[in-house]
């Protein structure tokens, strides 16, 4: 499905991922990068500006996204991995994108709608704290998308309607000019890709307070652990694993024999809590073990990472280039 096809995957810098974000989304985005003929990847920091505006924070959240990608087993020979403001092409060609996006795609938009609701739920006016950056947001991630000719762009649940924007707005210019200009893309949704529960059993998410850290100490991960909600039923007593937080979060990092080494230990009552809560401890710090040595050295030599930054930069503009010449020969007649 996905050989010889192009695949493009954004991300926002926006903060210390957990164990959540790297199982649910970041280690899924490489792997499928691997399979990819050729994958871009990059880091959306025009799109961060709009949120955040402290440059000192922006570029540490930068410095560990990246450095969380190429941790995890990113491969910048085979990903074009590269920063979005280091490709002026992306913002020229959301100039030109805008003169064929309706407004009223802008105020569908659900990152936009939501801004709305939550003011109005303040008792704010609507525009209150809305900037041009959050309304044009999916403008700019279809040049994003747009520019670099992607057939498949994976995404969560939350981003299809920004791919449908994009595929919308390609099809008008190309329609328009009656030749394709753009390569219409296809949003991909892995539906195999765990959500991750947290150790309260919600979702596991920074906002809730409920997440296993990732490349904290193995102290800090183990305190995350241990406080995963349980119950007081004693170890004797035989269990049904499923809807045990503990073998839950388990599912989405163990082998199907760790697994059912922890099914088999809890129907027999051979298990107890603390029991399980270390196996999931040790296959957490299995699992990054290298990544978080690679994480703290890229972090340590970060000079090293501007260069692929740089490098991919280098790789990306002159596709991003042929896109903005083809479009301007279109739209000015040249
Ligand atoms: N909007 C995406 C998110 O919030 C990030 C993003 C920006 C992106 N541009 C993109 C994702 C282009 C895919 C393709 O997660």
């Amino acid at each position: 499905m996905f050989k010889g096809k192009t695949i493009l995957t954004g991300v926002k810098p926006t903060g210390t991922p957990h164990l959540g974000n790297y199982l649910g989304a970041i280690k899924p985005a490489i792997e499928l990068g691997k399979k990819a003929g050729k994958h871009y990847m990059f880091i959306a920091d025009y799109h961060a500006i709009n949120a955040e505006k402290d440059p000192a924070v922006l570029n540490q959240k930068l410095k560990e996204i990246a450095c969380i990608y190429l941790a995890g087993g990113l491969n910048p020979e085979h990903s074009v991995f590269y920063r979005q403001s280091d490709i002026p092409e992306i913002p020229e060609i959301t100039t030109i994108l805008y003169a064929y996006t309706p407004k009223g795609f802008m105020n569908k938009a659900h990152a936009y709608k939501a801004a709305v609701d939550k003011n109005r739920e303040a008792g704010k006016p609507d525009d209150d704290g809305i900037n041009m950056g959050l309304y044009t947001y999916p403008t700019l991630m279809a040049a994003d998308i747009l520019t670099f000719n992607s057939d498949i762009v994976p995404v969560g649940k939350d981003q299809v309607q920004h791919v449908e924007i994009a595929r919308d707005i390609a099809g008008a210019i190309n329609a328009h000019y009656g030749k394709s200009l753009l390569h219409l893309p296809e949003y991909y949704i892995d539906e195999h890709v765990a959500v991750v529960p947290g150790i309260d059993g919600r979702k596991m998410s920074k906002s809730y307070g409920n997440v296993i850290p990732l490349f904290e100490d193995d102290k800090a991960i183990k305190k995350a652990i241990f406080s995963i909600k349980t119950d007081s039923r004693p170890m004797e007593e035989p269990k049904d694993p499923e809807g045990i937080l503990v073998y839950e979060i388990y599912k989405s990092i163990a082998t199907e024999e760790q697994l059912r080494e922890m099914a088999d230990g809890l129907h027999q009552g051979k298990l107890g809590y603390g029991h399980i809560k270390n196996m999931l401890l040790d296959a957490v710090v299995n699992e990054i073990k290298d990544a978080r040595e690679k994480y703290n050295y890229y972090m340590a030599h970060y000079d090293e990472v501007e260069e692929m930054l740089a490098a991919g930069a280098a790789k990306a503009r002159p596709v991003a280039r042929e896109t903005l010449e083809r479009l301007k020969d279109a739209v000015f007649g040249r």
